[in-house]
């Protein structure tokens, strides 16, 4: 296996790091991970872009999703691939989730 991801749909999975109701337009993204033999070669934006098809033909408007603060090589990666980033919110833990959203147009 190269890489894995979650992608909420309909609802939230119970662990979630967002609290509250998915919004009716939203696709969230969790959990994703390319094995580090693996990296740079386009296996993160693949899977990324399935996500993005599975929600758009689910007619999702939006993907979003959650990383920490810490994590700058995530952070290059999802603006790279057309996310934008949006206010955070501090954990009780004293670090920070930075969030980030990509449109996704009907096609
Ligand atoms: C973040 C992660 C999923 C990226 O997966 P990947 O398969 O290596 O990414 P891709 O090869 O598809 O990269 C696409 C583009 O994103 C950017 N990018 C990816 N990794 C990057 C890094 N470490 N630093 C800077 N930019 C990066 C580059 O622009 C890259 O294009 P390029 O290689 O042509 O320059 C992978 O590094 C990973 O699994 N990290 C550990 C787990 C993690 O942090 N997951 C995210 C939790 S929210």
């Amino acid at each position: 296996m190269l890489g894995s991801v979650t992608l909420e749909l309909d609802a939230r999975i119970a662990d979630s790091d967002n609290p509250g109701a998915l919004a009716t337009d939203e696709a969230h993204v969790r959990l994703l991970a390319v094995a580090p033999v693996a990296r740079r070669l386009g296996v993160g934006r693949t899977l990324m872009e399935h996500c993005a098809a599975v929600a758009r033909d689910r007619g999702k408007a939006r993907l979003t999703l959650n990383t920490s603060q810490g994590n700058i090589p995530a952070q290059r990666f999802y603006e790279a691939i057309g996310f934008v980033r949006l206010p955070g919110r501090p954990l009780r833990d004293g670090s920070a989730l930075c969030s980030y959203e990509r449109a996704l147009p009907a096609s």
